[in-house]
């Protein structure tokens, strides 16, 4: 199509996600061959180097990271793709330099900017490119900005007043990944192509829901903008809180960007405000210390690389919400994410309420597991039912089955989330990125604690790496028979 970018520049383009998630994700759309054949990436970085250095770079940052081994063909057209152009964020010569580089309008017909870079330096970039004329022709140029949009309310607004300020809103894309990842997508065909499911979706069935995010990685090379960041803006605030909105919201009236973020937006407006008396009783954090990941040592965060000493930064969040609403008044969801925690898994666990009705006297109520349906995210995207069927033989004892539904057909290849959001930017399609008034309203939802943990900044509790979090995580819950679920 004529209106398809034929820049793609990656502002931060040594850094941690360009090397582990952009480039990987551009890679494997050039061996399926979606990259337009015109598409030529800049990327930008500081370090002294010339297209061949970052030639090297590539080869080796590719490997390991991409599925199967590299392919040279493939490699080779990919490469060519690339130049390197080294510049520093702040310095307006270097877009200057850059805007020399791009081709001219009259031979292209845009460019993509990809902010993979630290939040705090969004604003150099978004101003530079505007100084040097970048932000224009306004139709065709887009903007790709990274989470966390902000650090709190208030600089959101900032930061977006800002951008509104040089680009129209139709040219900024709001990114928060974990809308392009398979199982989210069809947890709105689960929920809304079924009507089975629908009807018990509420608090009439539902006794709470809890949504994990746990990763076993540490926070890598990145100390820089995570020690200042912590994983409440970096993981709660965007992918866990649009996970609870996937989960909760009422159906859209039409699969479309404006009908599912207005959903959206509803359902966070009607998260009950947590009051700074009860941000003790709503969120925890912790920290991790050193322990074992997959039976190997690893240091503590405080131990790790460009942490400032004695640094109060949480790597693990749990927070309850109500969403005070016809269909989820009463329902608490939990919300838990941490690094260094014993495997990567996300799920979206559904719990349902106890039969009402004690009939099964050889196995006592308190004894039977309540139905869950539990959504795996990673490392499968899988859907597993738990449901009771008697146990063979003369009494009438039940016992807990799994029905287990792998989404995918061995041969069934998916795109990976970025794969899948980096096409729709190139493409234009904007509907699985984020309004402005969804990120607004979700800090409204997490600036109570922010400011509550802002303030206490002595202590923090930790947990042992290779743990699943604090051990009291549990006193978030209400009642006895509520606990975490941590397995599949
Ligand atoms: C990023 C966070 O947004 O998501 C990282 O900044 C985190 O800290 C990552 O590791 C997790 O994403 P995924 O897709 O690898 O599970």
């Amino acid at each position: 199509a004529d209106n398809l970018p034929c820049s793609f520049v990656i502002f931060g383009a040594t850094g941690n996600l360009a090397s582990n998630k952009l480039l990987p994700a551009l890679y494997h759309l050039e061996a399926a061959g979606r990259l337009a054949e015109s598409l030529t990436i800049i990327a930008f970085a500081r370090r002294d180097w010339t297209t061949e250095n970052w030639r090297e770079h590539m080869r080796e940052t590719l490997d390991g990271k991409i599925k199967g081994s590299l392919d040279t063909p493939v490699f080779e057209r990919f490469i060519a793709r690339f130049s390197y152009h080294k510049g520093d964020l702040n310095d307006v010569a270097s877009y200057r330099a850059l805007a020399e580089r791009l081709p001219p309008e009259s031979a292209c017909s845009g460019a993509v900017f990809y902010l993979a870079i630290k939040p705090a330096e969004f604003g150099a970039v978004i101003q530079n490119l505007e100084a040097v004329g970048l932000n224009k022709p306004r139709g065709l140029h887009r903007v790709v900005i990274e989470k966390p949009f902000g650090e709190d309310l208030e600089s959101a607004q900032m930061l977006n007043r800002l951008l509104h300020q040089y680009f129209d809103e139709e040219q900024v894309y709001r990114i928060d990944h974990f809308l392009g990842k398979e199982t989210v997508q069809n947890l709105l065909v689960f929920r809304f192509a079924n009507t089975l499911i629908e009807p018990l979706w509420n608090r009439n069935f539902i006794d709470h829901v809890q949504i994990t995010v746990a990763e076993s990685i540490g926070i890598e090379d990145r100390a820089d903008y995570y020690d200042r960041a912590g994983a409440l803006r970096d993981m709660l605030q965007n992918h866990l809180m649009q996970l609870l909105t996937v989960v909760a919201m009422e159906p859209p009236a039409a699969l479309e960007a404006d009908a599912l973020q207005d959903e959206k937006v509803k359902v966070l407006r009607s998260i009950r405000p947590i009051a700074k008396r009860a941000v003790h009783a709503h969120a925890l954090r912790a920290q991790y210390t050193h322990g074992k990941i997959d039976g190997k040592p690893v240091v503590g965060y405080q131990q790790e690389e460009n942490v400032e000493p004695n640094s109060i930064t949480e790597t693990f969040v749990a927070a309850k919400f109500y969403i005070d609403n016809w269909r989820w008044r009463g329902v608490p969801f939990f919300l838990r994410t941490g690094k260094r925690m014993p495997h990567q898994t996300s799920m979206i666990a559904i719990r349902f309420r106890h039969p009402p009705q004690q009939l099964f006297r050889e196995t006592p109520l308190e004894t039977i597991d309540p139905n869950w349906i539990l959504l795996s995210i990673q490392p499968d995207e899988s859907m597993r039912m738990e449901i009771h069927v008697k146990q063979p033989g003369l009494d009438m004892d039940t016992r807990l089955m799994q029905m287990n539904a792998s989404f995918l057909k061995t041969d069934e290849q998916t795109l990976d989330a970025y794969e899948t959001l980096l096409l729709d930017v190139i493409e234009g399609d904007r509907s699985l990125f984020l309004r402005f008034d969804e990120i607004e309203w979700a800090w409204r939802v997490v600036d109570p604690i922010l400011n509550h943990w802002a303030v206490e900044r002595e202590y923090i509790p930790t947990y042992a790496a290779g743990n699943w979090g604090p051990a009291d995580a549990n006193r978030l819950f209400d009642s006895d028979d509520q606990v975490w679920r941590n397995e599949l």
